[in-house]
């Protein structure tokens, strides 16, 4: 895509999410300006030097960055990274409390430096963690919130393209739900190009089963442990996804992407943030009441719900 006019992303962290959400943004040119802002003073300006160093090859997009909040001054989009990530084994709820600190504290600082940004929260667990910080800076609800399920639907399309011998881009299926454990597909909607999923069948690719469906949705619900298994972390997939949302944004698309926002009256949920699929604009994310469910996916969106208020009213001691 081409660059915006003038436009300002800052993430928030320089650790391996957030510098790598700044090397996405770079590359794809998501934003014009990208500033990379973390309290850490060396590592922040180490991070944005390698990142300058590599601009010769990149677009027209230009990097800054450092540990004084005026590096989020300006921000037409705050991606925040910042917080404790998983250790191998470890849930992203077991983040809960340590993260829920974090952001508490630093929300005011970031609104008070960038008040007309839109809010994209990655720090995990995502879901609850937008609630609160929704709930401590009072922004209107579409103006904050997580990456989501944004992350697992692009999972879920590659492991399905390459089943069903198609580009990831003619698959049309989402996960929604937590960002975590109780996430799970839309199956009842899914369809390759326009044959439904479990119709689809070319040469060299027979039919899928449900079995075999259900069997893909379980990797990847644990896509993230396994990466983090073998390398300590998952960077560079969610470090793309939040480029391709802050693109939404800053190209005002009206893209339909699974973001997680706090909800009000979607189908029948008020107060908590999960995934649906939302219109992703410069007004920031809006979920889309239309969206349906079959009987078996509406259980499993209350079970998400359930799950994520209950970490959530833990945290509001
Ligand atoms: C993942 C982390 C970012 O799913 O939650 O890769």
């Amino acid at each position: 895509m081409s660059v915006i006019e003038n436009s300002k992303l800052t993430v928030v962290g320089a650790g391996s999410v957030g510098s790598s959400v700044a090397y996405a943004a770079l590359i794809r040119g998501s934003a014009r300006h990208v500033a990379l802002y973390d309290i850490a003073t060396a590592k922040v300006e180490a991070e944005v030097l390698d990142l300058a160093h590599g601009t010769q090859f990149t677009g027209t997009s230009d990097i800054i960055g450092g540990s004084d909040l005026s590096v989020v001054e300006g921000s037409h989009v705050v991606v925040v990274t910042a917080g404790a990530k998983q250790n191998p084994g470890q849930s992203r709820i077991e983040l809960a409390a340590t993260n829920a600190g974090i952001l508490r504290t630093m929300m005011p600082q970031l609104l008070e430096a960038a008040p007309d940004a839109i809010y994209v929260i990655v720090t995990n667990p995502c879901d609850v963690l937008t609630v609160l910080a929704q709930e401590a800076t009072n922004l209107p609800r579409e103006r904050i919130f997580a990456s989501g399920t944004v992350l697992d639907t692009s999972r879920l399309r590659w492991i399905l393209a390459k089943r069903a011998g198609v580009s990831t881009s003619s698959v049309h299926a989402y996960i929604v739900g937590e960002h975590g454990d109780t996430e799970f597909p839309l199956w009842s909607r899914a369809t390759i190009g326009t044959v439904p999923i479990l119709e689809w069948e070319a040469p060299g690719h027979p039919r899928m089963t449900q079995d075999e469906l259900d069997a893909i949705a379980i990797d990847v619900r644990d896509a993230a442990y396994k990466v983090i298994q073998g390398k300590g972390a998952t960077n560079y997939a969610i470090g793309l996804s939040s480029a391709r949302i802050v693109e939404a944004v800053l190209g005002d698309e009206h893209a339909v992407m699974p973001v997680s926002t706090v909800l009000n009256g979607f189908h029948g949920l008020d107060g908590v943030a999960l995934s649906v699929p939302s219109i992703v604009s410069a007004a920031g994310a809006v979920p889309i009441p239309e969206t349906s469910f079959s009987d078996h996916e509406h259980t499993l969106l209350r079970r998400s719900a359930d799950a994520l208020s209950t970490v959530a009213e833990s945290l509001r001691g």
